[in-house]
């Protein structure tokens, strides 16, 4: 089955970027966390492109911008990142975290849907994407765009999570069983909407891509002091949780939190931390 298109599209997109905008804050606080988990990553990804000074290197739905950092570092002398997300207060995490690193006179950080690309054909020599394709109404444009922007012969390197199964750091199956949400469509914008290594092949094809595809798992972990904090991670970075857990009624609300802590019972580590398996799809082409 290929990627389904969402009803009204537009609606989609100004809701997304709403709550995008209003969950920078959380992520800019996991921000570590999260990275040094997900830095496995972010490697496979930067190896991908093999970024060499003087090149100019574009970063879609970058969040805090930690991939696109990495591979700046690999920018100087001459080279550029242009690190980009939909949120601008995302862009802003980025931007901070770019003259933490005393990258800023490398790095340009701004505004950009990874739908359409406001730059000119043929401009930029790799692209990376940690976790962005699958969010977007429309996964083809979005590659086809990447396929536009690059130099004959650049590379794209991307993420997307593998499916809910693979990924039990996820809620939303649970909330699902609970009876609290009604389950979204398959292949529909959303983090699981591309673990499918067909689709995503499919996609590729679709957007004009044909050489050099690699599509493989990438199995990591992510960690957490206990299930509390998890738990207050998950609603400080993702919106629809937090929306959610609103709407609940406080007997509601425990119920869930009690089913969640017993999924996590089987990942507490001797010293009482959470260790949560985590498996995305890393994936390279070359334009
Ligand atoms: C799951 S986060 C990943 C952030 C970052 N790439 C990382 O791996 O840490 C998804 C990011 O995609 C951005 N995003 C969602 N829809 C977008 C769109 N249509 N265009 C550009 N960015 C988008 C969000 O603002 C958010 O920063």
């Amino acid at each position: 089955m290929g990627f389904q298109a969402v009803e009204d599209p537009d609606a989609f997109r100004a809701s997304s970027r709403g709550r995008w905008e209003e969950a920078a804050g959380g992520w800019a606080a996991a921000r570590e966390a999260f990275q040094r988990a997900a830095a496995p990553v972010s490697r496979w990804l930067v190896e991908a492109i093999g970024p060499q000074p003087g090149q100019t290197v574009l970063e879609l739905a970058a969040g805090p911008g930690d991939t696109g950092l990495l591979a700046a570092e690999r920018l100087r002398p001459g080279g550029k990142l242009i690190s980009t997300d939909g949120a601008t207060a995302m862009v802003e995490v980025a931007r901070a975290r770019a003259e933490e690193l005393g990258l800023t006179e490398i790095v340009e950080a701004r505004p950009m849907e990874v739908e359409w690309i406001d730059m000119e054909a043929a401009t930029v020599d790799a692209v990376l994407c940690r976790w962005g394709y699958m969010l977007v109404p429309d996964p083809e444009t979005a590659l086809r765009e990447t396929r536009r922007v690059l130099k004959p012969g650049g590379r794209v390197a991307f993420a997307v999570w593998d499916a809910v199964a693979r990924n039990p750091w996820s809620m939303g199956r649970r909330i699902v069983d609970l009876g609290f949400e009604e389950p979204s469509p398959p292949h529909t914008p959303g983090p699981f909407a591309l673990g499918d290594r067909d689709l995503v092949r499919e996609l590729l094809y679709g957007a004009g891509w044909t050489d050099d595809i690699l599509i493989e798992p990438l199995d990591f972990a992510f960690t957490a002091a206990d299930a509390d904090a998890w738990w207050a991670q998950q609603l400080d970075c993702s919106l629809a949780l937090k929306g959610l857990v609103a709407k609940l009624s406080p007997a509601e609300h425990y119920r869930l939190r009690d089913a969640v802590d017993a999924d996590l019972e089987q990942y507490v580590q001797p010293d009482g931390t959470l260790r949560i398996p985590a498996r995305t799809l890393v994936i390279s082409a070359t334009a």
